[in-house]
């Protein structure tokens, strides 16, 4: 593996680049390449198999690309595939998963919401953590069906938007949420439009910079830190087409 080879970066669209966003914050000398399959947006109603055979495709075209490390910015698709990826590749994976251990510990309220697509609450990693971190508080549980079409559809501020939003986090906010866990990488992109539902007093938590740090260290372990001091590449593609990102 070559520590100049880009980072690869998988989404059902662009969702996956609030955590592209962060880990060029925290690396700004790594190349990346970064995948969002348009054309199967959404995943989260999905099922699993259909899922994996994605993931498969989107694997085998950033490894053509010599991706050195692949991180799966999509819950959905971690649910669905992390483990299958990781016993038929070598090269490394980082998933995400919802932040319910840290909503959990740091709740004062005993309640936490999390929005998530349906595929991700399905997956057994969100129901490990649950159980094993969360059993102390209520959980309120909230699939965020339309959200990720919206978003990919350039609607995040208008009223369709603002009245699915309400119907998902005034329940959250009323049975006394103090900390709502955004379990999809495209929901931080909503980040203005909840903080008017929510105002200050709710804690907003995006896995994404904690994502970052792993990749970071993943590349330390591994000897796979880019020092070669020459700029950064950022290539994006939707279903194989470059299209231009205006960092
Ligand atoms: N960004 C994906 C996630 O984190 C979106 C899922 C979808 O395509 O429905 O779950």
């Amino acid at each position: 593996m070559n520590a100049t080879a880009p980072i690869g970066l998988l989404d059902s669209g662009i969702g996956g680049l609030s955590v592209w966003r962060e880990v060029v914050r925290l690396l700004p000398h790594e190349h990346t390449v970064y995948y969002a399959d348009t054309a199967h947006c959404p995943y989260g109603p999905k099922a699993q198999d259909e899922i994996i055979k994605r993931a498969v495709h989107i694997t085998g075209w950033l490894l053509a690309r010599q991706a050195k490390l692949i991180v799966v910015a999509c819950n959905t698709a971690t649910a669905a595939a992390i483990d299958y990826l990781r016993d038929h590749y070598t090269v490394p994976f980082i998933g995400m998963e919802p932040a319910v251990k840290p909503a959990a510990l740091l709740s004062q309220s005993g309640v936490v919401g999390v929005l998530a697509t349906r595929g991700t609450f399905k997956g057994r990693l969100y129901h490990e953590t649950s159980e094993r971190f969360a059993g102390h508080v209520k959980i309120i549980e909230q699939p965020g069906d339309g959200l990720v079409e919206l978003i990919e559809a350039g609607k995040t501020a208008t009223p369709e938007m603002t009245a699915l939003l309400h119907k998902y986090i005034n329940p959250m906010v009323e049975a006394g949420a103090d900390h709502i866990v955004l379990g999809c990488t495209h929901y931080p992109l909503l980040i203005p439009a909840i903080r008017n539902i929510t105002g200050d007093k709710v804690t907003l938590l995006d896995p994404a910079p904690a994502v970052a740090r792993r990749v970071k260290s993943l590349l330390e372990q591994n000897g796979l830190l880019n020092n070669s001091g020459e700029p950064a590449r950022h290539e994006f593609y939707s279903d194989e087409k470059p299209f231009n990102l205006t960092i």
